[in-house]
């Protein structure tokens, strides 16, 4: 599985994703600062905070209820594909797109 970010300058980091861990613990094993993740996933910062292409969007999960309300708590206003990567699921042949909000480079 691949995860392409883009942060709020436009640099382009590729990620090689397996499939069961999330977009957040790939983010960060790999060493993208744009993903704080502060509470280390267990839904409480929303610094894990990313906007989904809107092509992708359609393909993931629907996020849980909880998710939805952390995320207006957001630094950055959430978007209509805004999503907590930590909650984001990696799966096989996933080719997911999404950028980083302003707050976190
Ligand atoms: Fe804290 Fe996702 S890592 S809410």
């Amino acid at each position: 599985a691949k995860i392409t970010l883009t942060d709020s300058v436009g640099a382009t980091t590729v990620l090689d994703a397996n499939p069961g861990d999330s977009v957040m613990e790939t983010a960060v094993r790999n060493g993208v600062t744009g993903i704080v993740a502060e509470c280390g996933g267990s839904l409480s910062c929303a610094t894990c905070h990313v906007i989904v292409d809107e092509t992708d969007y359609a393909t993931l999960l629907p996020m849980e209820e909880m998710e939805d309300e952390m995320l207006w708590g957001t630094a950055v206003d959430r978007l209509p594909t805004s999503r907590l990567s930590c909650q984001i699921r990696v799966t096989d042949g996933m080719d997911l797109h999404a950028a980083l909000p302003e707050t976190q480079v």
